[in-house]
Order: C-alpha cells, then structure tokens, then sequence
C-alpha cells in the first residue's frame, strides 16, 4: 500500500468519525443530519431533557434556539414553554426549516416558529427573546462579537444566553475537529466582553461545556 492511499484511507476514516466542520459546509443534505442529529446514541450524551430542565423555563417563554437544525432542542423547548410560548427554531439552511415546519404539523406543534435566519443575524425583533440557545453551533459563526451585539439587543431584561459545545481539551470523536472547537475559556472571555456575565454552569454533559449567561 502506498503512503498517499494510507492518508486517503486515514483522512476517510476521519471524516466519517467527525462532522467535516468547515464553516462553509453544507447542511443541506437533511436526511444525513437527522440520522446524524436524532439518535438514541446522541440522547444518551446529549441529555437534551436534562439541559433543558436546567434552563428552568416558564410557561410563556420565548426561546430562539439558534442553529436549530433538526428541531432536535426546538421540539423541548416548544413542550417547556407551553401554548403563550414560543420555540424558535433559527438555522440558516432552509432544508432544516422544512424539515423542522413538516414535523412540527405533523406533531401538532404549532408554537414552534421556524426562522430563516443570514450568517451574521438571526433575523429576531429586538426586545423579544427570554432565552438564546445555540448548541453545537457558536463555533460556525463568523464575526462573533457583533453577533452578541445583536443578541443583547434581542434579549428582553434578564435574558440570558445559553450555549453547548465541543470541548477542546477533550479528545472527542464526535463533533468537529480539534481545530474548529472554541475552548470554554476563549468563549467566556468573548462573551463576557460582549458586556454578558456567566451566571451558571453545568457539568453533566460528557463532552461539552453547557454556559449560560446574562444579558447586559
Ligand atoms: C451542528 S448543527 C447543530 C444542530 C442543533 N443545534 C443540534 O444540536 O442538534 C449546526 C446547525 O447550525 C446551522 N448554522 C450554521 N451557522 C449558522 C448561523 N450563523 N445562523 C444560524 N444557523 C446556523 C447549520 O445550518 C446547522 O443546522
């Protein structure tokens, strides 16, 4: 076997380990996402009940779960918040929104608003939103410090931003790679520049840090 077929086989096997993160990349193709995304495998690490049980939301809440993809959070966030509640499910991909829009009717979810959101915005009002979540997904954004901006501008008084990822330090096979994963760390010090302060933290989740911090 030459050496070039051994770094073809070894860059394969990663690639299909891993989500191939570049930013740019595609979540167009939703059937692979919604295997890779809706799996009881993930639930057993993801714990999705537990995070959002942890986020002690009320009935009437507005939660803009940024990045939604799947609805995998949305569908949770949408039972916690009740009928005066809102789920949106905020992704830049319209493929997911569809996904999302169908299986919300079908599951008679109508407080579950999806949004077509641009890479720089979530496309929200300002002074509308209880609680931002984005899981998996602050690492795909761009220009992060204007993002916040806008965030603190979509936060009602005493909104609070909560964000899941990757860990850095932590040799993962899920997720991105390495090199794509913002460390707990750097992601505190942006967001706490940003004028937000870090009111809690969670430590349940095997292989990502779970933030939630305050608006300014
Ligand atoms: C790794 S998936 C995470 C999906 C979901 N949060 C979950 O945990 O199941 C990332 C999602 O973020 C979306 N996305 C990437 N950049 C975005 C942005 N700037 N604004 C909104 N959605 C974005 C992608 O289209 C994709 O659906």
């Amino acid at each position: 076997m030459t050496s070039t077929f051994l770094v073809m086989l070894m860059a394969l096997a990663q690639h299909q380990g891993q989500h191939h993160h570049d930013p740019q990349h595609s979540f167009a193709n939703t059937d692979r996402w919604v295997e890779e995304f809706e799996n009881a495998e993930r639930d057993a690490q993801q714990k999705p009940d537990d995070v959002v049980r942890a986020l002690k939301l009320s009935a009437g809440d507005v939660v803009a779960d940024i990045g939604a993809g799947t609805g995998y959070f949305a569908r949770r966030f949408a039972k916690a918040v009740g009928d005066n509640g809102i789920a949106y499910a905020v992704d830049l991909e319209p493929k997911m929104l569809e996904y999302v829009a169908e299986r919300a009717q079908k599951d008679g979810q109508p407080n579950i608003v999806p949004v077509l959101a641009t890479a720089s915005s979530p496309m929200l009002a300002p002074d509308s939103v209880d609680l931002f979540f984005i899981c998996n997904t602050i690492h795909h954004i761009g220009n992060r410090p204007a993002y916040y901006e806008i965030l603190a501008r979509d936060l009602r008084d005493g909104g609070r931003l909560a964000i899941v990822d990757f860990r850095k330090d932590a040799d993962l096979i899920e997720g991105p790679n390495e090199a794509m994963r913002l460390a707990r760390e750097s992601l505190v010090d942006e967001v706490t520049k940003a004028g937000f302060r870090l009111v809690e933290e969670h430590d349940f989740l095997p292989v990502q840090y779970f933030l939630v911090f305050e608006a300014p």
